[in-house]
């Protein structure tokens, strides 16, 4: 096949976007990718199986343990907005602390929800903490 320029361009322009991805999309991409199938694509959380991320009081009240909770999972009684949960979510051990961190600041950003936020550097001392 001769080599076709005009094609090159456009193929570029496809390309490009990938190689410039921020931090920010890099957490919205794996948002979708590994936690929207359970939480929701607004962080709205399903009935009484699903705490919601978003407005939610237990990413404030529980800021220092939200690393180890994303990483490691959990199945425990717990109460978000008021109300109680008690179902499983499974960890994400895959992820880097800059996925992670990436993760983190986008739902603490999203939804109405307002958290500070975090560094990767944050993020690995309480990964270190986790038991
Ligand atoms: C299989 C469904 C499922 C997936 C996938 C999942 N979660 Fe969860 N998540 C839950 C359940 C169920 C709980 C409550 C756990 C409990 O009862 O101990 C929870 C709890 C939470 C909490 C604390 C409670 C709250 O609502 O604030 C956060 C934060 C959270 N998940 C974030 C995430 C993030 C971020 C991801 C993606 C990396 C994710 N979850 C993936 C089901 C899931």
């Amino acid at each position: 096949m001769p080599f076709r320029p005009q094609f090159l361009l456009p193929a570029l322009l496809l390309l490009l976007p990938g190689c410039f991805s921020n931090n920010r999309h890099q957490g919205e991409k794996l948002y979708v990718q590994h936690c929207a199938s359970c939480h929701g694509d607004q962080g709205q959380g399903l009935a009484r199986l699903i705490p919601p991320l978003a407005g939610a009081d237990y990413l404030v009240d529980h800021r220092d343990e939200l690393a180890c909770l994303l990483r490691n999972g959990q199945n425990e009684v717990i109460v978000v907005n008021g109300v109680g949960y008690h179902n499983i979510m499974p960890g994400n051990k895959g992820l880097s602390p800059a996925q992670l961190t990436n993760l983190l600041n986008y739902i603490e950003s999203h939804w109405g929800n307002e958290g500070a936020p975090r560094t990767i550097s944050d993020v690995q001392a309480q990964i270190d903490k986790c038991h």
